[in-house]
């Protein structure tokens, strides 16, 4: 069974800046509660009570949401029923999501893992939560399963993109923001994935990508030559808050579908 769940949330934010010059963009809020809430939310619904989140500098107020607090108690509707057992570390220096994930190493400690970028929300389309859909296929394949969606294809240099093999769902090749005219497809990773260790090898051979940056795609990359490493479409929506045009589009989103606070919404709607 897989308990464990690493949530990379060290990344700089620079594409908020100066939004994220005093607060990390994962506690940006999605109308009442900040984004990292949603993802710990996420994990903790796909049964993976054991969470590691990577934080890195300026990024305490991620540590410090966490924290057990007086008003909990009083205002517990707003916060998290069942706080999970929650580690944190820092990693060093920014040196990319593929780094990032290299501080799990003890805290995973031989045994299969999911990743949660802590900047990637989900809704579900099904009863359970989308990265309980990876982990059935992971049950099934007992190996690597990455999360995809189809994406336009003016957008693929946005993602990690791979090709598939749409009969065994079997990756053979895994690329990092391609551009659309050489692009392997329009598959994109979205951010979620359940790793078997072997992943480790990979990232500890891996030299700098895309944008100057360690890559866990290039790593996804090297592990498909050797392993099968599957695709699952998730079944849900993603919101990726990586952007504020993004951010804003989710977080209207999530206001539209508020039982509390929708009607501020449709104030403005004419
Ligand atoms: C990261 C990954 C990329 C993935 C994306 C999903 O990119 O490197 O492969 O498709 O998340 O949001 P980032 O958004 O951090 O640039």
């Amino acid at each position: 069974m897989i308990r464990k769940a690493v949530i990379p949330a060290a990344g700089l934010g620079t594409r908020f800046y100066p939004l994220t010059r005093a607060q990390p963009k994962e506690m940006l809020p999605l109308v009442d509660k900040p984004v990292i809430h949603y993802v710990v939310e996420e994990a903790v619904k796909s049964g993976l009570d054991e969470i590691l989140i990577i934080v890195g500098a300026g990024k305490d107020a991620i540590i410090n949401y966490f924290d057990r607090h007086i008003l909990d108690e009083k205002y517990t509707d707003n916060y998290m029923k069942h706080i999970p057992d929650i580690y944190f570390i820092r990693q060093k220096k920014q040196l990319g999501l593929a780094d990032s994930i290299k501080y799990a190493k003890n805290f995973t400690n031989r045994e299969d893992f999911a990743v949660l970028l802590g900047d990637t929300v989900y809704r579900s389309e099904a009863d359970s939560t989308v990265t309980s859909g990876l982990l059935n296929d992971y049950y099934k394949y007992k190996s690597t399963v990455i999360g995809l969606e189809r994406v336009k294809k003016n957008l693929v240099n946005h993602y990690g993109i791979v090709s598939m093999n749409s009969v065994t769902n079997i990756i053979s090749n895994a690329v990092e923001k391609p551009n659309p005219t050489n692009a392997p497809s329009n598959l994109a990773i979205t951010g979620s994935y359940i790793f078997t260790e072997d992943i480790y090898g990979f990232l500890d051979t891996l030299k700098l990508g895309k944008n100057n940056e360690m890559q866990l795609t290039d790593a996804i990359n090297m592990l498909c030559k050797t392993y099968d490493v599957y695709g699952s479409i998730i079944k849900g929506k993603r919101y990726d808050i990586g952007t504020v045009d993004l951010w804003l589009e989710s977080f209207l989103q999530f206001l539209d579908n508020n039982d509390k606070y929708s009607h501020i919404l449709r104030k403005y709607i004419r």
